[in-house]
């Protein structure tokens, strides 16, 4: 039978009604449970309720977040969470910002507010100009850096292989005694969470040095920076504040949904440079307009369901979140470890690795978990050994979640060992 779904353009309309059935009858099995409390692949959270019941108020809304004039509840909206990120990152309040798909994107915008504000003090405006004879701006990252900040760079016209790299330690923190010389040509690419192991690099040092030589440090926080609002975890956090600017995702570890990225820039004017847009058409307020602090002009009004999902949770429910998705990783790590088998990171927040033995044997017993269905892990490489990340990042994952998945992790991996 040939998938429904798939064909060539129809030439005459279809019963709505009917073509939603049809996407639900054969596209439904299509899918992945990530909102399901035994997903554990990549960096996955399952969305919060308040979070899909504003998507579908904001969907029949039909708001276009662009402008101030087209929806002024998302703009009111966007400057709120803004603000309120701010507060649970303990950032200064008048940092800039702006609500952008992913981490990716919102690495690529302030790395673009970073080349602004720093060809700016060489007398070059590179929005205006270009990169063609600029002057060169030297960039340094931690071996371990983030495969999206490779990316930004290279989309930022910064180049992915133009960069000092920085050797790492055993849990992928930046060694920050072998940082080069830092000067006012220089943007440095730290990190709030790796995506291996969950380490943070050393930011109060780096920042210091940073600040001293008038350098940028840009911090991919994809998940990590959210760990700011528990008092636990929170000294995990000491010196991400004096960078310069951070990305993140709500649509990770806050559980807000897809897509929800979030960049932040303590230099307004350098964000509002990179990313401004003007046509006579396009109507500007006297107050802040969401378009001009992002790469993208019409938007969803993704302020909106990040707002409900924030609200519904409060700093309490944010940090509870946080404190119990990290104590189920933790029971993972002691579970396995207990069993035999060997955790190949310092379980500090919420990801852990896992190896069975041989790589053979750990790309086994990763491949049955998926085929078996109880649970979902990926796997991946950490200091050249074959492991199975368990990143525990869904609301939704319960005691009970994580007992019965590591009895199916255990009894697969006997298997394999038979
Ligand atoms: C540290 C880090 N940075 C960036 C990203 C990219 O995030 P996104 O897929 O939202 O662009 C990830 C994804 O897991 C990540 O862990």
């Amino acid at each position: 039978m040939t998938f429904p779904l798939i064909g060539p353009f129809p030439e005459k309309p279809y019963d709505p009604a009917e073509a939603i059935a049809l996407l639900h009858k054969f596209g439904a099995p299509a899918t992945v449970a990530t909102s399901g409390g035994r997903y554990f692949g990549f960096v996955i959270g399952g969305t919060l309720p308040a979070a899909v019941a504003a998507s579908w108020l904001a969907n029949v809304w039909d708001q276009n977040a662009a402008f101030r004039v087209m929806s002024p509840i998302a703009a009111e909206l966007e400057d709120v969470v803004l603000q309120w990120v701010c507060q649970v990152f303990g950032l200064p309040g008048d940092c800039e910002g702006g609500l952008v798909t992913c981490a990716t994107t919102a690495n690529f915008t302030a790395l673009a507010a970073a080349r602004q504000a720093l060809l700016t003090k060489q007398g070059w405006n590179v929005a205006d100009d270009g990169m063609f004879g600029a002057p060169p701006i030297r960039v340094v990252v931690g071996e371990e850096v983030h495969a999206s900040v490779l990316k930004a760079l290279s989309m930022a016209g910064l180049g992915r292989k133009r960069v000092t790299i920085v050797e790492a330690d055993d849990q992928g923190r930046m060694r920050a005694e072998k940082l080069p010389r830092l000067d006012v040509n220089t943007l440095v690419c730290i990190q709030a969470g790796n995506v291996n192991t969950g380490a943070f690099d050393p930011a109060g040092t780096i920042c210091e040095r940073a600040r001293e030589a008038g350098a940028w440090v840009h911090v991919d926080g994809a998940f990590g920076l959210w760990a700011a609002v528990s008092p636990k975890y929170r000294h995990l956090l000491a010196g991400f504040e004096l960078a310069d600017s951070w990305a993140t995702d709500a649509h990770k570890w806050p559980n807000i949904n897809y897509d929800s990225g979030i960049v932040l820039v303590r230099d307004a004017r350098a964000l509002r440079s990179a990313m401004t847009i003007s046509g006579a058409y396009l109507q500007a307020g006297t107050r802040r307009e969401p378009t001009q602090q992002t790469p993208e002009a019409s938007r969803r009004a993704r302020a909106i369901e990040l707002w409900a999902g924030l609200k519904s949770l409060g700093r309490s429910g944010l940090t509870d979140l946080i404190e119990r998705t990290c104590a189920h990783a933790r029971r993972f790590a002691d579970g396995l470890r207990e069993a035999g088998y060997e955790i190949l990171n310092d379980v500090v927040i919420n990801q852990v690795l896992v190896s069975f033995g041989s790589a053979d044997k750990t790309v086994e017993v990763m491949r049955r978990i998926q085929k078996d269905g109880t649970c979902w892990c990926g796997g991946t490489v950490w200091k050249g050994r074959a492991a199975m990340r368990i990143s525990v990042s869904s609301w939704a994952t319960t005691d009970q979640d994580v007992e019965h998945s590591l009895t199916a992790m255990l009894r697969i991996a006997r298997e394999v060992a038979a």
